[in-house]
């Protein structure tokens, strides 16, 4: 781990060079989860959020087994009853929970509204004090 951790502070510039402090980390530590992340963070002084573009802009660059890819149905039936709003609170813990959010065209279920997946699990009928169960 010392020799890790002396290398990445030997690299100038790091945030030119997050590229290959993430692919180093993800050699040494198999893959790029939360914790490792936010070790990165430490360690680098690079905030989560531009860590977490960077991963998410590279698709080599693996979150192991934590990260949660949760889509949420933007279509106008969804958004009137309560998809925005799930999409904004959800927006607001993604970089602490370790989740992908994206917002995605009608999921063809408008009368169960509103709709969202996760890991490609559909949930319908969600309600905003339903989040903390589903993940
Ligand atoms: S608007 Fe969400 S399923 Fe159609």
């Amino acid at each position: 781990m010392k020799n890790f951790e002396m290398h990445i502070r030997n690299i100038e510039e790091k945030e030119k060079n997050l590229l290959e402090i993430l692919l180093l980390a993800q050699v040494k530590f198999g893959s790029l989860s939360s914790e490792v992340i936010e070790y990165l963070s430490n360690l680098t002084q690079i905030d989560i959020p531009e860590i977490n573009d960077t991963i998410e802009f590279f698709n080599f660059l693996d979150r192991g087994e934590n990260i949660k890819n949760i889509k949420i149905c933007g279509g106008l039936s969804c958004s009137i009853k309560g998809g925005e709003d799930i999409y904004r609170t959800l927006q607001t813990t993604a970089d602490e929970k370790n989740v992908k959010i994206s917002l995605v065209k009608c999921m063809g279920k408008c009368a169960y509204s509103p709709n969202l997946t996760i890991d490609e699990i559909s949930h319908t009928e969600v309600r905003l004090e339903d989040l903390k169960y589903l993940y």
